[in-house]
């Protein structure tokens, strides 16, 4: 392999990027300052499918879901899983919408320090060695010790303030199972490092968009939504304008991000959280007071109804989730422009 990097030309166009030996085309693409389509970074949605139509690619991880039988056959590959081993000219269409606002870097942070936020979520901040700014919303990949290929992480703090793209944090559910959040709750202890490259995803705070903000967030979703509301209430340009934060979870045991938004300027003002659960408690035992039953996509109807379409509409969860949420707001007549979503894997 060519440690210095290959040539990657976009068939048909003058672009041309440099790729590092042990990097994917789609973050070489990204670090360039190219709108190279992606959403999940990890091998799942195909959204950073191109035809390769010269050169050579070897495959981070064969086993990618999103990478199909017929895809290798027709020389098709997934820019985030493709690391090139000779220049390449390859067919894909660049689109803006996906130029990063930050260009993403990849580096050594140290784990600082862990705090609970539920029976299976857990707070874990890293320091970074250089400061890297990201936007509310975004997320992280992190290369952890022993575990193949990177999980994405999205942060749940900002790059403003002390933080100032310094220290990254990380609100993740422990998966059973899962190899990722298993290295990082039970393996890492605070004063170990790890790699990180970001930020990533297009589900960024939109800090000039006139208009009332609703997170939907349910289990692992609720990082990127507290980073949001964080980002929003210090934001002069959305100063006046409401946040709803609506979060659910199965049960009661499962709810949390209220206490980090009644940290916020505007709390009970104009940023309101509304926890709903899923599985109403057994024997029709009482829910703690504000908390109602329901599905996030059902409760945030609910509570909004037509006022949805004027508003600006951040989401994330399990796929289910975010399936029920789209259609929801597609029903609603929310305007595409005005959802803000990255696909979890
Ligand atoms: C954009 C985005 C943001 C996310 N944000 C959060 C968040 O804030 N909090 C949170 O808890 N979760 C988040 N997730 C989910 C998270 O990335 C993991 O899927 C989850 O933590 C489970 O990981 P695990 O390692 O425990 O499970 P595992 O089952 O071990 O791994 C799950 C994921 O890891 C990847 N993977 C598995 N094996 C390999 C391999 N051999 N090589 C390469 N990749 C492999 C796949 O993408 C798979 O979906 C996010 C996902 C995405 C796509
Ligand atoms: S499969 Fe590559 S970005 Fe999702």
């Amino acid at each position: 392999m060519n440690r210095s990097g290959h040539r990657i030309r976009i068939a048909g166009s003058e672009v041309e990027f440099a790729c590092d030996g042990g990097d994917t085309l789609l973050r070489a693409a990204q670090r360039a300052g190219l709108g190279f389509p992606y959403e999940c970074n990890v091998g799942s949605c195909g959204n950073c499918r191109f035809e390769l139509a010269e050169g050579e690619v070897d495959t981070a991880w064969p086993q990618a879901p999103a990478w199909t039988d017929k895809d290798r056959q027709r020389r098709r590959h997934l820019g985030c899983q493709s690391r090139p081993t000779a220049d390449c000219t390859i067919k894909l269409r660049l689109d803006d919408h996906y130029a990063p606002v930050h260009r993403p870097r990849r580096g050594a942070a140290v784990l600082e320090s862990r705090r609970t936020v539920t029976h299976d979520i857990a707070e874990f901040r890293f320091v970074l060695d250089v400061a890297q700014e990201f936007e509310p919303g975004q997320y992280a990949l992190a290369w952890l010790p022993g575990v193949a290929g990177p999980r994405a992480w999205s942060m749940s703090n900002t790059a403003a303030g002390a933080d100032a793209g310094k220290a990254w944090e990380f609100q993740v559910r422990r998966v059973p199972g899962g190899q990722g959040s298993a290295a990082l709750f039970d393996a890492l202890r605070p004063g170990d490092g790890i790699v990180v490259d970001g930020p990533y995803g297009m589900a960024w705070l939109r800090r000039e968009a006139p208009r009332d903000i609703v997170c939907l967030a349910g289990g692992s979703g609720l990082a990127p939504m507290i980073s949001i509301a964080r980002g929003a209430m210090v934001e002069p340009r959305l100063a006046g304008r409401h946040l709803h934060f609506v979060y659910g979870g199965r049960t009661a045991a499962d709810l949390c991000g209220q206490d980090m938004l009644r940290a916020l300027p505007g709390w009970g003002e104009r940023l309101s959280y509304h926890g709903f659960v899923s599985a109403p408690p057994p024997g029709g035992a009482a829910l703690p007071p504000g908390v109602g039953t329901g599905f996030v996509h059902e409760a945030a109807r609910q509570l909004l109804g037509e006022r949805l379409r004027a508003m600006e509409v951040y989401f994330a969860g399990p796929p289910a989730m975010a399936t029920a949420v789209q259609r929801m707001l597609l029903d609603a007549g929310v305007p595409p422009g005005q959802q803000h979503f990255d696909q979890f894997y």
